[in-house]
């Protein structure tokens, strides 16, 4: 890794504002200033600017019960009518809201009043169906407005939504509807995706099967389901309704209830160091101050001109924060996409980007670098003018990468913002500040104003400018996670034991001479897999899970394309010699095993049979030396290995293949 370090810090291009853009930005360097004179006010005066109150929060930060934090405890609002009526109520109810494309090249333009409208009907639904305030509710959708209009509505009654990403198995989606006890499911029959309709409800319905002593349908009583893929479901009367049935008809009356500050908004699961993935808890009003400030900030958002697009999914914390609540409660038009962005051909997200005039356009590292090897001759097929501010997310971003997203994308004006974050954090922790900052291709550079960051040694102290060590933020931020559902102990383990007073982020870090951060990846046995969190344990459980696996590790390895790759070593049991004799065949069944139980992004890229595998002497697998041979690196030091012949054996059998 100190090779690569060493690469990026004589990285000496340096990209000044241009004095258009500092003209027009929302930020300026008084963000700076005003957060370090007094963090606390600045905070509170974001939270009065940006979010309309139903009663004013007097206390900004309640830190008495460290790592538990309340923020505007004494407030109360309600987040769907600051997303929605307020915006109406102000008379911008004709802007639109979102430009939906699905992947056959249907459309939708929906405007906030509605947008206001629908999320009404929905929440009264909700209440029919007996959803109360605090009751959870999982989200199981494609990118169809029906996502955004259920987060809504859930919100709005002060009700707790768990979006499970649409890739994810039945396996998955039982882990988390079972340890958020949910009581409703929201899918569609199916979504598109890669011109084909591709499956949803079934994988509810296997999800929601009483199998052995699993309790999933002891808290599940209805499944509402948006009519989408019009592909064959299965229907159980009683329990499954119809969207089209149900919304529609309801009233679009509805009152929003004001819920205090620290009311759940939702819980996302994500993977840790062990098995079972977490849920991360987010609350109301310093999630969507958080939100909202970042999002204007980060994206310089001018409301009534820009046209705004976040590749992501709302499956993920990037969609929630940045295509639901920060767009939303800015009152931004946006664009919101079904499919992937090479169907029906490699061009779509720049066609798109052409037809909606998209000016702010947020994506990750891998689809940058996806379409860079693809050529420029795509994207310079569609007319990108009117693009003026690009942003990266999920993953360090490669410094050739950035330069080709400025020319390319950005008609090597747009200034880049590298914005670093996690589901943990809530929304944006470190990047420039557009019309602030000279950016540095590669360099997330700066906590931003209000955010206080420090790269640390392991013993805690600071490390000089130029050294590596690792990322820890040192106070509490609005949008910070309340703790992990149902498992304070966890919340305490996994992010506040590392250092006395600072939440540990499991990453790497690098200051150069400068102060600014360059991310160095993860330091825990976390892969990020396209800008997706995986857990090697969760993987390796699946794997084990297979009647062929006695044993087995699983690193990420540097991939070209998806930044890290699912590695997999395993050995196979005894008794099972003679149905795994050919290990083309034991790799395939695996693959397929691991995709089913998880989800397709887990699926390994590569699966080695091997007869051992490297541990210490108290029994913990050395992952590095399986990543050197992952990678095709010469292997590292073994000195510590049980056993030091074992990598010799392992080299040879992975050669063997
Ligand atoms: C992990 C969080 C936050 C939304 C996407 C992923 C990595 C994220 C960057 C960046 C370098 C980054 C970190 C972090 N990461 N953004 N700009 N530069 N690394 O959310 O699944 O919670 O993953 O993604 O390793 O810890 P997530």
């Amino acid at each position: 890794m100190n090779a690569q370090i060493d690469n990026l810090l004589t990285e000496t291009r340096r990209f000044e504002p241009t004095p258009e853009f500092v003209a027009q930005a929302n930020a300026d360097e008084t963000l700076y200033a005003r957060a370090q004179a007094d963090r606390l006010g600045f905070w509170a005066d974001q939270a009065r600017e940006l979010i309309s109150w139903q009663r004013p929060f007097t206390s900004v930060l309640n830190w008495e019960n460290p790592p538990f934090a309340k923020w505007f405890e004494d407030g109360t609002l309600n987040v769907a009518y600051n997303c929605l009526d307020r915006h109406v109520e102000a008379g911008n109810g004709d802007r639109i809201a979102l430009y939906w494309e699905g992947e056959p090249g249907d459309t939708r333009a929906i405007s906030y009043a509605e947008l206001t409208d629908e999320v009404k009907r929905a929440a009264n639904v909700l209440t029919d169906l007996g959803v109360r305030a605090g009751d959870r509710v999982a989200i199981y959708l494609p990118m169809i407005p029906e996502a955004i209009v259920s987060m809504l509505a859930v919100a709005r009654l002060g009700a707790v939504h768990s979006v499970i990403f649409g890739g994810f198995s039945a396996d998955s989606i039982r882990a988390r509807v079972d340890d958020a006890a949910a009581t409703l499911i929201i899918t569609a029959d199916g979504g598109y995706r890669k011109g084909k309709v591709s499956p949803l409800k079934p994988a509810v319905d296997a999800a929601l099967e009483a199998r052995g002593d699993l309790p999933t349908q002891q808290t599940v009583r209805n499944v509402l389901v948006v009519g989408r893929g019009g592909n064959q479901i299965e229907w159980t009367e009683g329990r499954d309704h119809w969207w089209h049935e149900r919304v529609p008809a309801a009233s679009s009356v509805h009152e929003p209830e004001a819920f205090p500050a620290e009311n759940p908004l939702f819980i996302l699961y994500t993977s840790g160091t062990t098995g079972a993935p977490k849920g991360i808890l987010h609350t109301s009003g310093g999630y969507l101050t958080q939100a909202a400030y970042t999002h204007r900030n980060v994206f310089d958002i001018h409301p009534e001109t820009d046209v705004y697009w976040c590749t992501a999914d709302v499956g993920w914390i990037t969609g929630h924060t940045y295509v639901t609540y920060g767009p939303l409660a800015n009152g931004a038009t946006q664009v919101l996409y079904e499919g992937t962005p090479d169907s029906p051909n490699p061009g779509r997200w720049w066609e798109l980007i052409e037809k909606y005039r998209v000016s702010v356009f947020y994506t990750a590292p891998t689809a940058i670098r996806a379409a860079m090897k693809l050529g420029r001759k795509i994207p310079k097929r569609s007319d990108l003018s009117s693009i003026r501010l690009l942003g990266s997310v999920g993953e360090p971003i490669n410094p050739e990468a950035w330069m080709w997203y400025r020319k390319v994308i950005g008609g090597k004006t747009a200034p880049i913002v590298d914005t670093w974050w996690q589901t943990e954090t809530g929304a944006i922790m470190i990047s420039a500040l557009p019309g602030v900052t000279v950016t540095k291709p590669g360099s997330a550079q700066v906590p931003l104003p209000g955010i206080e960051v420090s790269v640390l040694e392991e013993n805690g102290t600071p490390v000089p400018p130029g050294s590596g060590g690792l990322l820890a933020i040192t106070e509490p931020w609005p949008s910070m996670l309340r703790g992990i559902w149902g498992d304070p102990d966890r919340f305490r383990e996994t992010y506040w034991s590392t250092f006395p007073n600072a939440y540990f982020a499991g990453d790497g870090a690098r200051l150069d001479a400068d102060g600014d951060v360059w991310l160095l990846g993860r330091v825990d046995d976390v892969m990020n897999v396209s800008g997706h969190r995986l857990s090697t344990a969760e993987i390796e459980s699946a794997l084990v899970a297979h009647p062929f696996v006695a044993e087995s590790a699983v690193v990420g390895a540097t991939d070209e394309t998806t930044g890290q790759a699912v590695v997999a070593f395993v050995i196979l049991k005894e008794s099972q010699a003679e149905e795994t004799a050919d290990h083309a065949a034991v790799s395939a069944a695996l693959k397929s095993h691991v995709s089913t139980l998880i989800g397709p992004i887990a699926r390994p890229r590569d699966i080695f049979v091997v007869a051992e595998l490297p541990k210490t002497r108290s029994g913990k697998i050395m992952r590095r030396l399986l990543r050197d041979l992952a990678e095709g690196r010469e292997v590292g030091d073994t000195t510590t290995l049980a056993d030091t012949t074992v990598m010799r054996i392992i080299s040879a059998d992975v050669a063997a293949r």
